[in-house]
């Protein structure tokens, strides 16, 4: 399929779906993506500063002078180039088309811009809040793109070996993570997909714990979590292994979050919910004793962003479909102790799913 199919079709399912379901029951006329993933999805445009109105089946794309070739090259639909701000842009083909009702992606705008669109619009036109219009669409993933995330998926595999080759007791947790991301833009990525997390110790226990210049002692639990965009489309792993001999405690609480984690990848289907994925991981470490140290929720779905819908947590009503792109990272974390996390990247499939991150998860004693 050319890419010119890919987004004619990638339209047509966004008309179909706001057809579908107007947000007050009367049609609208025009949608404003203002979201760049979404421009992207939906346009193959790439740039930094754009807006893309879609309306009839068709798509116009407003962005700046620094883009005219790229947005030609890039973009199958038609460029408007503007030198002032691109909502008065909008609001120009707003007036021309007599749009009455124009979608806005209300998570995806500021205030200021919604403010200035409101103001530059003609007093007929209303604007109307959208919710995830192309965040649901983008759920499901083609197989050219599930082909990307698995792309994308092994070389931070691959990056992780190479990194760790050189990993030695002694070295600073900033020199690995400086290691991994100069490894994953060798093996192929084009930038990390977020700050890469290396914490020793104590420090485990902060889920999100940015690198420090502290060693990395040689009887410590050591948390990895990395991951990269190639072509695009991000990847996500995680991985806690132990410098050393590993104690009792980490090996009893190691052993509890692979359990909940390949609970939580086995209870993964089409028709399942995303809060019944995460009450497997759930009720399999509280079982263990661990369900308060589990503070976060199961995982969420990636692709041309690092968190994308649908967010596997409790409370979680989306019925997974094949194509599914999710993580499943379940984790614990005891203060002044350490945190245990393990996490990998799946895709759901007709029948349950298949995990892409080819990383073994056994205990490691580095
Ligand atoms: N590193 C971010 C996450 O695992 O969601
Ligand atoms: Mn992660
Ligand atoms: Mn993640």
């Amino acid at each position: 399929v050319s890419d010119n199919a890919v987004f004619a079709e990638r339209l047509k399912a966004l008309s179909a779906a706001l057809a579908a379901a107007p947000p007050d029951r009367r049609p609208l006329d025009a949608l404003l993506i203002s979201g760049l993933p979404n421009i992207r999805y939906l346009s193959g445009f790439t740039g930094s500063n754009a807006l893309l109105l879609v309306a009839g089946g068709s798509a116009t794309l407003l962005t700046d002078p620094r883009y005219t070739l790229q947005a030609a090259k890039q973009s199958p639909f038609p460029a408007r180039i503007g030198k002032g701000p691109l909502v008065s842009l909008a609001a120009d083909l707003v007036k021309r088309r007599k749009f009455k009702r124009l979608g806005v992606e209300r998570n995806r705008i500021s205030f200021e811009t919604w403010a200035a669109l409101e103001s530059a619009l003609p007093a007929g036109c209303k604007m109307v809040p959208v919710t995830n219009a192309v965040e649901d669409l983008r759920m499901v993933k083609s197989a050219e793109e599930t082909a990307l995330i698995r792309d994308s998926v092994e070389t931070n595999s691959r990056a992780f070996r190479r990194a760790m080759k050189g990993f030695r007791a002694g070295m600073r947790e900033n020199e690995l993570a400086a290691e991994i991301d100069y490894q994953a833009r060798r093996a192929g990525a084009e930038s990390p997909a977020f700050e890469t997390i290396v914490a020793a110790g104590e420090r485990s226990a902060f889920p999100h714990a940015r690198p420090t210049g502290e060693k990395i002692g040689s009887k410590t639990m050591l948390l990895i979590d990395m991951g990269s965009f190639q072509a695009g489309y991000a990847s996500d792993m995680t991985r806690t292994l132990f410098v050393g001999k590993a104690s009792k405690r980490f090996k009893q609480a190691y052993r509890a979050v692979l359990e909940a984690q390949l609970a939580a990848i086995d209870r993964v289907r089409p028709g399942v919910t995303s809060g019944e994925v995460d009450s497997a991981a759930r009720s399999a470490l509280t079982k263990a004793g661990h369900g308060a140290a589990f503070v976060h929720s199961t995982g969420h779905g990636l692709g041309l962003e690092i968190h994308e819908q649908p967010r596997i947590g409790d409370k979680g009503t989306v019925a997974l479909q094949a194509g599914f792109v999710i993580t499943i990272e379940p984790g614990v974390y005891f203060e002044g102790w350490g945190g245990i996390r393990i996490e990998d990247t799946v895709v759901v499939t007709e029948t349950g799913c298949e995990v892409l991150t080819p990383t073994p998860k056994d205990l490691v004693e580095w």
